[in-house]
């Protein structure tokens, strides 16, 4: 069936492991995670993906949330080539990013001013450094299973019993950078509640991704969220939502506007750029405007706000708008993920399914709602992994790792979804006891 001059994955993959440290240029695509080799993508359209080999898979992964309406979809790919056949960097001052920028201030109020960046790492650095800056304090709190890009102070996991300093999740991170940073348990106010009592004149900043979705989905209680919102008040400290996956994919607003609770600064990433290098940080103005050159904490990028990725961004908003995007993804996916739930109970097979607006994660069977890292039953990596390659047998793709998410984009139309749910009807089978 080969349909190209590539070869096959795994002739590809042992190239690729001479070039690049494991195969790959970002770990979770090496498929450590559910074994086996991983497949080597050449072409992306709407909701599916077509391998070198030249199979049709679809896919669920969807560059890891980036495509909200899926891959290439026209009227981005229109406003891309437009923008490739005008410019594509200046390094100066240009109108796509005022575009963009205005754009976005348009839905989000909160955000009075904001920074383009080229990656939401850059945005939490950013966003470290300015609220370290901004009070003058030491310390970040973050919480256990939230992920933030690989900036080295968000590279820590909590330290044994409830709550405490935190050790280096990375070598290369000194324990000088992972002290400064605080780790908590998600859904547990007591835990933050001793930190505070403990560090709370010294607390910069909170960051937390409002629906944590790094470690499984691990959907967070409103109550939390609003008392974390208290808290830092009450200390003088900075809230930071990392919405680089719910910032407009969850809604309009994010997470923040779906259930009004406003952060002092935010990151933004994946569907900003529609597919391409963008993120964003902003928030208040009276922060914001520390920011060089207006104020004194420095951050900077040769290619921030590069017009390509701008166009694609502000074309991606647009068609979420036009198409009432959310809408149309919240059904479906609610309708995808009950469809999901009810073959995994005809074929007794060990999974249960999470979801929120069009985000959803297959889980080991509990009678509870998993809000932190213990709450998630044993054997997920293992039984993932054994679905997930039944799957890939059905041509269904998703991240290969128990621990991502799916996504859903405008493409997954309800026919491609049936055909999904047929292909989970097939693959469950080798679940039966
Ligand atoms: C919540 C969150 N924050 C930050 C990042 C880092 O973004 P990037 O991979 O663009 O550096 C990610 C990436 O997955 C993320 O999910």
């Amino acid at each position: 069936m080969a349909s190209n001059n590539f070869g096959s994955s795994k002739e590809l993959f042992e190239r690729s492991q001479k070039v690049a440290p494991g195969g790959v240029h970002s770990p979770v695509r090496a498929f450590r995670s559910v074994g086996g080799t991983p497949i080597f993508f050449q072409k992306g359209q709407g909701a599916h993906l077509t391998s070198v080999e030249g199979d049709r898979y679809i896919d669920f992964c969807q560059s890891f949330g980036p495509l909200i309406l899926g891959h290439r979809n026209p009227e981005v790919q229109k406003a891309v080539l437009e923008m490739i056949d005008t410019a594509w960097s200046f390094g100066a001052c240009e109108p796509y990013s005022l575009a963009l920028g205005e754009k976005i201030k348009s839905w989000i109020p909160f955000v009075e001013r904001l920074r383009f960046v080229s990656s939401g790492t850059e945005a939490v650095m950013s966003l470290a450094r300015l609220s370290k800056a901004t009070t003058g304090r030491k310390y970040l709190l973050k919480f256990n299973g939230c992920y933030h890009g690989h900036v080295d102070s968000m590279l820590v996991k909590s330290g044994s019993g409830l709550a405490g300093l935190a050790s280096s999740d990375s070598a290369g991170v000194s324990q000088e950078i992972a002290g400064e940073t605080l780790v908590a348990e998600l859904d547990d106010e007591k835990a933050v509640t001793e930190l505070f009592s403990k560090y709370g004149s010294q607390i910069a900043a909170v960051i937390i991704e409002p629906v944590p979705a790094n470690y499984g989905l691990l959907i967070q209680r409103q109550e939390f969220l609003r008392f974390l919102r208290d808290i830092t008040k009450q200390h003088g400290s900075l809230l930071i939502f990392d919405e680089v996956i719910t910032g407009f994919r969850v809604g309009p607003q994010g997470l923040a506007g779906l259930w009004n609770i406003q952060p002092d600064l935010v990151a933004y990433g994946k569907v900003l750029g529609g597919g391409f290098n963008v993120a964003a940080y902003g928030g208040r103005q009276d922060l914001m405007d520390w920011i060089a050159p207006s104020g004194p904490v420095y951050q900077a990028g040769t290619l921030s706000a590069n017009p390509v990725g701008m166009r694609a961004g502000l074309t991606t908003l647009e068609q979420v708008e036009k198409n009432d995007v959310y809408t149309v993804l919240r059904s479906r996916t609610a309708m995808f993920t009950k469809e999901m739930q009810a073959l995994f109970d005809k074929h007794s097979a060990p999974f249960q399914v999470a979801h929120f607006e069009s985000l959803f994660w297959i889980h080991g069977r509990t009678d509870k709602t998993i809000r932190h890292l213990s709450q998630i039953p044993e054997g997920q990596k293992e039984n993932f992994a054994k679905l997930f390659h039944h799957l890939l047998q059905q041509r269904v793709y998703l991240a290969p790792s128990g621990y991502e998410v799916g996504f859903l984009s405008f493409a997954h139309t309800e026919a491609v979804l049936g055909e999904t749910l047929n292909a989970f009807d097939k693959a469950l089978g080798v679940f039966k006891a």
